[in-house]
């Protein structure tokens, strides 16, 4: 395995307290950033603007994941505004390879995520249009919420394409990690992690140095 990249999720942040939450987490990689729109899924987070003013703040960069419909008119807002990797749904989307070349474009990493009832075979061979992949590990929406060691074989189908095809295509797993489940997810072919509330719960640094040892030790 090569990096690992713990991509806390500041979801499970106190929201009122963003400037230091994000200073507690500068060992991280990537701020993971949530965005829910309460349609895509029934939960509501926030928009460009907050969004805007995390960036101006963070110490490190921004992994934005967006829950929301229609991201194929909303998503490049993301990228102008500085974001590091701008993460999609394909559910959500109404031409993902369109889409991921505009965040490119802007100059944005461009990735797509599946949610755990979604299939990745019809993404295998478009995988050179996408800087990352994100599996849903939950269902999104929640933190909190258990890992489904279910979704592992997409993973697997995802590590042999990027492997075969000698790409660098980061495989992202979100929800449910653990210094336990990080073990099953970076077996399965994850490089990058997004945890919540495994890193809020204790101290950011301590939970941070335990995911990335545990990752790289598989
Ligand atoms: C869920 C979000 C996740 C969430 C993960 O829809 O996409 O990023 O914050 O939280 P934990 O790590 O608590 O499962
Ligand atoms: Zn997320």
């Amino acid at each position: 395995m090569g990096h690992v990249r713990i991509n806390p999720s500041i979801l499970a942040a106190d929201f009122v307290n963003m400037q230091s939450e994000v200073q507690r987490i500068r060992t991280a990689d990537l701020v993971h950033v949530d965005v829910m729109d309460n349609h895509f899924v029934p939960n509501l987070t926030f928009g460009p603007q907050m969004v805007g003013r995390i960036q101006d703040v963070s110490p490190i960069p921004l992994d934005v994941h967006l829950m929301i419909d229609d991201p194929d008119r909303w998503a490049p807002g993301y990228a102008e505004l500085g974001a590091y990797s701008v993460t999609f749904h394909a559910e959500a989307a109404h031409d993902p390879v369109a889409l991921a070349r505009k965040l490119r474009a802007i100059g944005a990493r461009a990735g797509i995520a599946v949610k755990p009832g979604t299939g990745v075979e019809r993404y295998l061979d478009l995988l050179e249009e996408f800087d990352q992949v994100l599996v849903m590990t939950v269902e999104p929406g929640f933190g909190g919420q258990s890992f489904m060691p279910e979704t592992m074989p997409k993973l697997q189908a995802l590590r042999a394409a990027v492997e075969a095809r000698g790409l660098d295509v980061w495989l992202q797993v979100d929800g449910g990690i653990t210094e336990e489940t990080i073990v099953t997810a970076a077996a399965a072919g994850a490089d990058t992690f997004v945890a919540g509330s495994s890193v809020f719960r204790g101290e950011p640094a301590e939970r941070i140095a335990a995911l990335r040892d545990a990752a790289s030790a598989h």
